[in-house]
């Protein structure tokens, strides 16, 4: 039955959708894995994931194109960075064909879920994996539970294009010696505190800095940062601590070979921050989020790009990047998966 959902209203929630994939990990293999309506899962009180947070994550989305297809947007990058998360866990990775089929399988199950094209909305796909059976010492789970569920959802900022105010952050997020590459419920965790102590203070994310020299940009809690120069070249912090965002990677691709624009991944002071001209986040919640105030401490950065619109290099980047995924401009080969 089609739900009753509000799609051009809809924040970015958790909807439970008719079908969830799941697989679990026993006796050193993987079983066959199968759609189960069942959004709940009952576990020991001493699985791993509770006592050690063994858990890690992925995101991406499901479109509707202009031309009537579901598709969604390179899901085999979200299996290899989830096999590199899980080996850094010891989790066993779950194999990255499986992935990609497995994403396939539980968007088509829920395709009454898929919010129509140009509402706004998208399908947001969570994979996950936990450690699921009982350790009371600290060592990996034996067993090891594997699931994804979708969702839909609008945008992930409130205010959507507008340009917002972050703040950069007392507290750091990763370990200095750099695990943020992964994408963990521990990383996550320990960036809750920080986004509720700057959405008290009235900003909309934290800037983190490196924790060895809280002097270089890294990343936000949600996504990663893109910056335009006055001359028009993009940069983007390049550290062992941040996500390898598949967006971002998208976005160097596309401001190269799209746009002709010159790219620059590499280490970014906070010093430099004043020079540039726009600021986004990008990840696959935030798509390209545009950034026009950066508060350092009582020293407040104003982006000349402003605070009322997305600057031009965002916009172009933004228009370009949507439109590859939802088939108004030809995609790079491989980028763009058709489920339905
Ligand atoms: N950085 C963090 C901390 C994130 O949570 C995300 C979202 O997944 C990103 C960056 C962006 O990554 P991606 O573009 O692969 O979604
Ligand atoms: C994603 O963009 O997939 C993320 O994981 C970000 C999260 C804050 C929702």
């Amino acid at each position: 039955m089609k739900p009753d959902i509000d799609w051009a209203n809809l924040g970015f929630g958790y909807i439970p959708t008719d079908y969830r994939y799941v697989s679990n990990f026993k006796d050193g293999a993987w079983d066959e894995g199968a759609l189960v309506t069942d959004a709940t899962i009952t576990l020991s009180e001493c699985a791993c994931v509770f006592q050690y947070s063994q858990s890690c994550f992925e995101g991406l989305k499901a479109y509707y194109t202009k031309d009537g297809h579901i598709v969604c947007f390179r899901p085999d990058l979200n299996a290899s960075r989830m096999a590199e998360t899980a080996a850094r866990l010891e989790m066993p990775p779950f194999p990255e064909d499986r992935f990609v089929e497995a994403v396939k399988q539980v968007v088509a199950a829920n395709k009454d879920f898929v919010p129509p094209y140009g509402s706004g909305a998208t399908l947001y796909i969570r994979p996950f994996m936990i450690g699921s059976d009982a350790v009371i010492g600290v060592k990996p789970a034996n067993e090891y539970h594997f699931r994804i569920f979708v969702t839909p959802v609008g945008p992930y900022f409130k205010g959507g294009a507008k340009p917002m105010t972050i703040k950069v952050s007392d507290f750091d997020r990763a370990a200095p010696h750099g695990t943020g590459h992964i994408k963990a419920g521990l990383n996550y965790a320990m960036s809750l505190h920080p986004i509720v102590v700057a959405h008290q203070e009235g900003y909309a994310e934290n800037m983190y800095l490196d924790p060895q020299t809280r002097t270089k940009v890294e990343e936000t809690g949600g996504a990663n940062f893109i910056f335009v120069t006055k001359d028009g070249t993009l940069v983007t912090p390049k550290s062992p601590s941040i996500l390898p965002s598949i967006t971002r990677r998208s976005l160097m691709y596309v401001a190269e070979h799209y746009l002709g624009m010159k790219v620059e991944e590499r280490e970014v002071l906070l010093s430099e921050v004043p020079d540039f001209a726009e600021c986004g986040l990008c990840g696959t919640a935030a798509v390209i989020s545009p950034v026009g105030r950066i508060v350092d401490h009582g020293r407040v950065i104003d982006l000349p790009s402003g605070m009322e619109e997305m600057g031009p290099y965002t916009r172009k980047l933004y228009d370009t990047l949507t439109g590859i995924q939802m088939g108004r401009i030809d995609p790079p080969e491989g980028w763009v998966v058709k489920i339905a």
